[in-house]
């Protein structure tokens, strides 16, 4: 008979994938042989932190360690054993990934896969067994702070986007963990904000992506989110937890709470939670001095157990579970790779497809490449990191491309002058900041290289510091912050060829929209971000991204904030309610027939795309879409086909539409191609509150064909 420790070692000196893996059955067994070897004491550790990203094994009998890292958009520095601080080691600098607000604008789920596998493989390389993410909370105000790490406003594109990144992480032996669950919408308040909401809002909107994770892409692990929901935190929360998580979907892997979201030992025991993380911090900054068996599911467990308050039901199966997410993961991977030249195209193919043209008007853009332009580039985003910021998703890269230097790159003959123009007073690479009150300085400065020059282009945004885009705050406003606006306005006059280039991956008012000639989303696109910037401006990338989420004009059109009542956002007394119910997103601006400034599913192109001979079938169980796409440029491009579905006379409140499916075509110049797509009348259906249960309504509904969501064409059907 193979021992464990054995079993532990043959498998994780195994060179190749694949060679000699358990099979799920195999993985079982080995559960049931090893769970009755292990003492109380050995399986209470097992549920909690040994430091602040690792969990014991049990060491005399070969069972290792768990380490767990961020996410969710590559694999984090290495950290303290027990504090936040950064370990300064020199081995761990990895590719960085677009975020993953910039991969849900892709629509292109092929590339979620291909970023899962990558960074997988760079997790094994890094020996993590889990990584953190990735985060699928659901887009509902622009003010959140982390909606970047986020895949937008829209479920179904969140979901479709979920599941590849989730099955290539995992087909490299690196378990996910996707986060976090549920109703973790805000930054403010987070970890004690109580939310409200229906439960056909919680249904429709906030869980599908969640379901979607578990029941198709089988993900090995969760992380339970820092707020409350039913006045319980979602960490131990019954109706989350048992009911749905463990019992609706059959989770079969291991509830991580969020770093230091775990508050009373009874209720993590009985309601679901497995591992417990990061108690006594706030997650992020702060912690206090304590031992890790003074964790809620160490000591207090232990002795609980002994004194016949819980018996070991609950922990066996806790452990159960554990045990299954060590073996998956230990299960004769290979060691992974890190920071190789496929990697870096994974990082440079998505964030060529993420990129977002909003607005091109006169054909501005694409400038030549080869011109002798003289080119004033403005603003601190030019220059400043954008990876090494943003809370926990930080990245130590192994090279960064700033925007100024893939500027440089894409004009060889240009003659490219840099001025910073503002500054948001952090750190910026290889540019010495003047102080904050030297504003004014900036800003002439600027102007007058802008005056100069036979083009502008700036570059600003948001910057993942404290409220621009971060973790542990959320934005103050919905306007560009450092006075960006007032000097956007002042180059457009001193220079009307300006172009703004923004990252961020928040929404943000654009009161000059008007008056400048081009306006390109960037995003934050890791290591990549320098050189795609540069490709789109010089055409080398014609732009086919889409918006995953709307930009309404000013921050009162979108749902949670037109109600002005601090109770639907953020909250009161740390009590919130989710008023705008489903309608959050496109469905608020259509159903409400508020004009957004750019909607949900817009990106233009270099190219012009045409959807014709557009047909809609029913068939027993499906929608059956056809259409065919043809580019009439003179640049080869790609669209997104999409399909939105929306039901006429409903007799329960519903959006006008829905996006039910998309396809991305690449297509070359001159060239059409038809498309086909499937919509699962299955998916129609919306949640009936009094039946607990999912409901078809009959009818006649409207099938909306198109490349965005407000730019549609509508075709009848009816279903009996
Ligand atoms: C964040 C998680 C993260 C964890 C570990 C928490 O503050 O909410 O997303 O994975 O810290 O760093």
């Amino acid at each position: 008979m193979v021992t464990i420790a054995a079993l532990f070692v043959s498998c994780s000196t195994q060179e190749q994938q694949g060679k000699g893996q358990m099979t799920e059955a195999q993985i079982e067994q080995r559960i049931d042989e090893i769970l009755p070897q292990l003492t109380l004491e050995e399986k209470a550790a097992m549920c909690h932190a040994q430091s602040k990203f690792s969990t014991p094994g049990v060491p005399r009998l070969g069972i290792p360690e768990i380490w767990w890292s961020d996410g969710p958009h590559g694999v984090r520095a290495e950290i303290n054993w027990n504090d936040w601080g950064y370990s300064s080691w020199t081995n761990d600098s990895v590719t960085a990934f677009p975020a993953l607000s910039a991969l849900a604008a892709t629509f292109n789920p092929e590339l979620s896969y291909l970023y899962g596998v990558a960074l997988g493989e760079e997790s094994r390389y890094r020996k993590k067994n889990v990584i953190l993410g990735p985060g699928l909370n659901i887009y509902r105000t622009p003010l959140n702070g982390r909606n970047f790490e986020y895949m937008g406003e829209d479920p179904y594109l969140t979901s479709v986007m979920a599941v590849p990144y989730i099955q290539g992480v995992q087909s490299t032996g690196t378990a996910t963990s996707v986060k976090h669950f549920a109703l973790n919408n805000q930054e403010v308040d987070r970890m004690s904000v109580n939310v409200k909401v229906s439960d056909r809002a919680l249904r429709e909107i906030y869980l599908p992506a969640f379901k979607a994770a578990i029941v198709r892409g089988h993900a090995w692990t969760i992380m339970g989110a820092y707020n409350k929901y039913q006045d319980e935190h979602c960490c131990s929360n019954k109706t989350l937890l048992m009911d749905i998580l463990k019992g609706e979907w059959q989770f079969d892997g291991v509830v991580v709470s969020d770093w230091g979201g775990v508050h009373e030992t009874d209720r993590s025991v009985v309601n679901g939670l497995d591992v417990e993380m990061g108690t006594y911090t706030n997650g992020l900054t702060s912690e206090s001095k304590f031992s890790f068996d003074d964790y809620f599911l160490g000591r207090p467990y232990v002795n609980a157990i002994k004194c016949g308050k819980f018996t070991e039901k609950e922990l066996d199966d806790k452990v159960r579970r554990i045990l299954r997410l060590n073996l998956r993961t230990n299960n004769g991977w290979g060691n992974g790779r890190m920071t190789c030249d496929e990697h870096m195209k994974v990082a440079h193919d998505i964030a060529k497809e993420a990129v977002v043209l909003l607005k091109n008007e006169t054909d501005v853009l694409p400038l030549n490449k080869d011109s002798e332009l003289k080119i004033a580039v403005v603003g601190e985003n030019a220059v400043r990191s954008l990876i090494k910021a943003g809370g926990s998703s930080e990245l130590k890269p192994k090279y960064e491309v700033s925007p100024l230097e893939g500027i440089r790159n894409a004009f060889p003959k240009a003659n490219v002058e840099q001025s910073l123009g503002y500054t948001s007073g952090m750190s910026v690479y290889g540019a010495v900041l003047p102080p904050r009150e030297n504003q004014d300085s900036l800003r002439l400065a600027a102007l007058k290289i802008a005056k100069e020059a036979d083009i502008v282009i700036f570059v600003g945004g948001l910057n993942k510091s404290h409220e621009q885009d971060c973790e542990g705050g959320d934005r103050k406003d919905y306007l560009l912050p450092f006075g960006q606006n007032q000097l956007i306005e002042q180059l457009v006059e001193v220079n009307p060829k300006t172009i703004v280039v923004l990252t961020s991956g928040n929404a943000v008012a654009m009161p000059w929209i008007e008056k400048v000639p081009a306006v390109v989303q960037a995003w934050y696109l890791g290591s990549e971000l320098g050189n795609v910037v540069g490709e789109v401006l010089n055409g080398t990338i014609n732009p086919s991204g889409k918006l995953p989420f709307s930009y309404p004009v000013k921050l009162e059109d979108s749902a949670p904030h037109s109600f002005a009542d601090a109770v639907v956002y953020p909250g009161v007394d740390k009590q919130e309610e989710y008023r705008e119910d489903i309608l959050i997103g496109y469905r608020w601006h259509d159903t409400k027939d508020i004009k957004p400034l750019f909607a949900f599913g817009y990106g233009l192109s270099y190219s012009q795309f045409e959807i014709k001979n557009i047909s809609v079938n029913k068939t027993v169980s499906n929608l059956n879409i056809s259409a065919t796409v043809a580019n009439m440029g003179s640049r080869d491009g790609a669209e997104v086909v999409q399909v939105y579905v929306g039901k006429n006379d409903s007799k329960v409140l519903r959006a006008v539409k829905e996006l039910k499916g998309f396809k991305k075509v690449s297509l070359k110049s001159g060239e059409e191609q038809m498309v086909e797509l499937e919509v699962p009348i299955e998916s129609l259906a919306f949640y009936n509150e009094e039946l607990k249960s999912w409901e078809i309504e009959k009818g006649g509904y409207t099938v909306y064909v198109g490349n965005s969501s407000d730019n549609v064409q509508p075709f009848d059907v009816n279903i009996d």
